[in-house]
């Protein structure tokens, strides 16, 4: 592969606690532990899995404490681990088509068989510290030693087939808010909410559709739960279809259709209005928030799915990839349906794994982080921004030969500027054959320190920061 193919090669080395040597200083004041997960081994048989989304679950730990910090990754225990090792896809993954036939494809659709490689993000559910995808299988670790406990059952009726990664946590309500879709005729949106340590989710809104969309991710403000509907949606009938299709390549777009916002009241439990607009795609929210009678929604939008096609491993390695460069996008949506939708850019800067600080979720927002792509040359996440969306100005932090992950901003305890603390990421250094973890002053965006693994460590997709030295 290309410069930035190392990042999607598998990774068999797991290290434990293994103290990071630091050129530059940590803050002395930065105690806790960043949790990421991503994909991080992609054969399969003979072969490898087709998409970058499909790679094994593997986390990755920092623990900050007194300026040092300590490394550790492991891989998740789960049936498609063993089902991987034996050389076997197990159940259905995003986008590498399952290798069975028509009738256990039939089977699979009236007693769904959903993966449990959970690689997408981390977060907690029932007490439980866990490792989340886009199915309702939720896998939970301990933070301290990464080793998989197992999977949680829910202990409530609720049903889907697929289930947000990308949850919120409301701090106020002490709750986890998501969503699931279950296909069928009609398909339904069901949101839900998860109150602290419990695991018995409880529906908020239960929505009928008749092509559901492909919603990777939900935003929330204290009134309301705010779906993005794209015109990349699915009929369920398709999945029955013969061949051998990956989840994924079910769903059709047309770009003539509107982009849907569905905007549901929490507390009434229905949806208050759905404006509409001209077509657009997104993997992830940014934040929302409620100004006057409307509702702030920042996401990071691209034209169409195209993005989805271009993950995909053949197409990376012959470097048609043509970058992250998602717009960092503001509507203003009516909560009524007597409104108008609003749009405007909020940076020149393209962007995607968008990120803000933890102390203004449901509030607005000045600074977002994310990392992006110059499309001329080996074009994949080769910068970090922070883009002020006050002022339009944004700050870049590159380096030759790099790639850059997902920036998580840790703010510094008692700080009263939204930017006063660090930026967490981990970058691949493919001169020096390394990945390194870096720490950036969140004001300047300049770099405090850098922490070099000992390997190479592949892409990742997102993470959390915890208070708790583990
Ligand atoms: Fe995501």
């Amino acid at each position: 592969m290309n410069g930035y193919g190392r990042g999607f090669s598998t990774l068999t080395e797991e290290r434990t606690a293994e103290s990071l040597l630091i050129v530059g200083a940590i803050p002395d004041w930065l105690r806790g532990t960043l949790i990421r997960n991503g994909p991080g081994h992609f054969e399969l048989g003979e072969g490898r899995v087709t998409h970058w989304f499909d790679g094994l679950a593997m986390l990755r730990k920092f623990s900050f404490a007194d300026g040092d910090v300590t490394y550790s990754n492991h891989f998740l225990r789960t049936e498609t681990y063993k089902a991987r090792k034996q050389g076997n896809l197990g159940p259905g993954e995003f986008a590498t088509a399952p290798a069975t036939g028509f009738l256990a494809k039939l089977k699979s659709i009236v007693v769904p068989e959903t993966t449990d490689n959970a690689n997408v993000t981390i977060g907690r559910v029932g007490g439980h510290m866990v490792a989340l995808t886009e199915v309702p299988r939720v896998v939970a670790f301990n933070p301290a030693t990464l080793e998989t406990h197992g999977e949680v059952s829910f202990d409530d009726d609720l049903t889907g087939h697929v289930m947000t990664a990308h949850v919120h946590h409301d701090d106020e309500r002490n709750e986890t808010v998501g969503l699931l879709t279950k296909f069928g005729k009609p398909s339904t949106y069901t949101i839900y909410r998860l109150p602290d340590g419990s695991l018995r989710r409880e529906e908020v809104a239960s929505l009928k559709v008749s092509r559901p969309a492909y919603i990777h991710s939900i935003g929330l403000t204290d009134r309301y739960v705010i779906l993005v509907e794209a015109p990349f949606t699915v009929n369920p009938l398709s999945f029955l279809k013969l061949g051998n299709d990956g989840f994924i390549e079910h769903f059709t777009w047309d770009g003539t259709a509107d982009t849907r916002f569905i905007i549901v009241d929490r507390e009434r439990g229905r949806a208050v209005a759905t404006p509409q607009t001209a077509a657009f795609f997104a993997f992830h929210h940014v934040n929302a928030f409620e100004r006057d009678d409307s509702i702030v929604l920042d996401l990071v939008a691209y034209p169409n799915p195209d993005i989805i096609d271009g993950l995909y491993l053949d197409r990376l390695e012959r470097g048609e990839f043509k970058g992250l460069v998602g717009e960092l996008r503001r509507y203003t949506l009516p909560t009524d349906d007597t409104g108008q939708v609003e749009c405007e850019p909020l940076s020149e800067i393209a962007m995607e794994l968008p990120t803000i600080s933890p102390t203004v979720r449901r509030q607005p927002h000045r600074y977002v982080y994310g990392q992006g792509s110059v499309i001329e040359g080996d074009g994949f996440s080769n910068y970090l921004v922070k883009a002020d969306v006050a002022s339009g100005s944004a700050a870049i932090w590159t380096a030759q030969e790099t790639f850059c992950g997902e920036p998580i901003f840790v703010p510094r305890p008692d700080a009263t500027a939204e930017d006063d603390g660090v930026v967490l990421s981990v970058i691949l250094d493919t001169a020096g054959e390394q990945s390194f973890l870096l720490v950036l002053d969140g004001e300047t965006f300049v770099e405090l320190a850098r922490a070099p693994l000992p390997h190479v460590l592949p892409f990742d997709f997102h993470g959390e920061f915890f208070d708790c030295v583990w």
